[in-house]
């Protein structure tokens, strides 16, 4: 099938690669001319575990190209529109601009017969919006928009695209139901359930999910806090909870709070479509807020580390990005924690080993090191902020023999205290007992 992907960012370039992969003709077509010009040099633009081998044997191969223009968009069957959908400024609704500037500049080169399929995490009725804007333009065509939501994770995006949990189709249409169906057909071996739903059930499904997942962390973090104060551990109430197959194990892990390019900007995006149609989501409201403010408080887990002030103290931070496997520092908790930091009169040390380009324009004063051991060089306190793999088996004595002080605040409980205590380190896990 010839496929088009209107977006070459993280979640076109992602579906765009993998689809190739399934054996289908793609072509991504992004504006940015200077992005193009580099995939094509086989240049990767994102940090993605298994992406860049992906790209590189169906180029090869003959079955992924990129393009700036949409010129050729009349030969494809389907177009996809991945295109980004950020918070607008001020108001936090999703801005559409990039979707609606994508479809306009597809609606008088689509052919007469054409499927155009919505990836980008879009309001409930945007679809409707494209429909038309299409139907405007091409009066005379024959174009189904179909509501195809990803839920791709950063950093497990391709083993997430090649073995979905679930695939959601949005369309009333049979045509197009039958053309989604195709596309997918290479994953029937490992059977997903595909689910065909109405198109505007399709666009709600996509950010119930998010909310429901950052609702599910919010609710361990608080449990986490509640924890600390009766003398619990999070860890085994995550566990207990977790094997009642009603609520499930995952998404229970507690931390400093959800990051990253989906949780916070869609939650915020679903309380402003709910507020506009007079629904108002109050537990989502909240699970946004408490968030929030749950990311900034982190730096006071390290005030009550050194023993009520960090003014003059330094501090080494492990880990900048919202999460493992990414250079994405979009949202990430480290960020509020080290403004926090700053604020409070300390000197910031940080390492991650891929989100540090990222992080500097919007951590300038972070002195940025080479490693977990250089950044913690005479440290009053070394903060965990993101389990990084090569963080979660630090040599304790090399790190104490370099610190200033043997304090470490683990934001995302990747220690024991036991083996802690041994290397007589003063130990802040989340949501259960550390090393005093
Ligand atoms: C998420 C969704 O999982 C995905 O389906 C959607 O399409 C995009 O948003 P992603 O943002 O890549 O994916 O990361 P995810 O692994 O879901 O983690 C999001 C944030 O929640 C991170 O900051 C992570 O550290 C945090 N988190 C996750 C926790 O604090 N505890 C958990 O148990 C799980």
């Amino acid at each position: 099938m010839r496929v088009s992907m209107m977006g070459a960012g993280y979640v076109g370039l992602v579906s765009g690669a993998c689809f190739a992969d399934f054996g289908h003709q793609v072509t991504c077509i992004d504006k940015d001319a200077a992005k193009i010009a580099a995939l094509k040099r086989g240049e990767i633009p994102i940090f993605e575990p298994g992406l860049a081998e992906l790209v590189e044997s169906n180029m090869r191969q003959g079955r992924l190209e990129f393009a700036a223009k949409a010129s050729r968009i009349g030969e494809a069957e389907v177009v996809f529109i991945a295109v980004g959908t950020p918070s607008r400024r001020g108001d936090g609704h999703a801005d559409l601009s990039f979707v609606y500037q994508a479809v306009r500049e597809i609606a008088p080169l689509l052919a007469g017969t054409a499927v155009v399929i919505t990836k980008s995490t879009v309001p409930v009725g945007t679809g409707d919006e494209i429909e038309n804007i299409l139907r405007e333009q091409r009066p005379e065509a024959d174009i189904q928009v179909v509501s195809n939501p990803e839920f791709l994770r950063e950093g497990a995006a391709i083993r997430d695209f090649k073995h979905p949990d679930r695939i959601v189709v949005g369309t009333e249409d049979e045509r197009a139901r039958g053309v989604l169906a195709e596309i997918y057909r290479p994953l029937y071996l490992n059977a997903p359930p595909i689910i065909y739903v109405s198109r505007r059930t399709a666009e709600l499904i996509k950010y119930a999910s998010n909310a429901f997942l950052a609702t599910k962390i919010t609710f361990i973090n608080e449990i986490a806090d509640l924890c600390e104060q009766v003398d619990a551990d999070v860890q085994e109430v995550a566990r207990g909870m977790g094997l009642d197959n009603r609520i499930g194990g995952k998404f229970l892990h507690p931390g400093p709070g959800f990051g990253g390019s989906c949780f916070p900007k869609d939650t915020t995006a679903l309380i402003k479509t709910a507020h506009d149609h007079g629904v108002p989501l109050r537990l989502v409201e909240t699970v946004a807020a408490v968030n929030e403010q749950r990311k900034r408080a982190m730096a006071r887990k390290v005030v009550v580390a050194l023993g009520g002030s960090v003014r003059g103290k330094t501090i080494a931070v492990l880990g900048l990005t919202f999460k493992p496997n990414t250079d994405d520092t979009r949202d990430s908790p480290a960020i509020p924690l080290i403004t926090a930091l700053h604020d409070l009169g300390a000197t910031v040390r940080g390492y991650d080993p891929a989100g540090m380009e990222q992080a500097k324009p919007l951590l300038p004063d972070v002195h940025y090191c080479q490693s977990a051991y250089t950044a913690a060089e005479g440290a009053d306190a070394l903060v965990i902020a993101t389990e990084w793999e090569q963080f979660r088996a630090l040599d304790l004595a090399r790190l104490k023999a370099v610190m200033a002080q043997p304090v470490i605040v683990d934001l995302r409980n990747i220690y024991r205290s036991d083996e802690m205590r041994r290397a007589a380190f003063r130990y802040l896990p989340i949501g259960r007992a550390g090393v005093e």
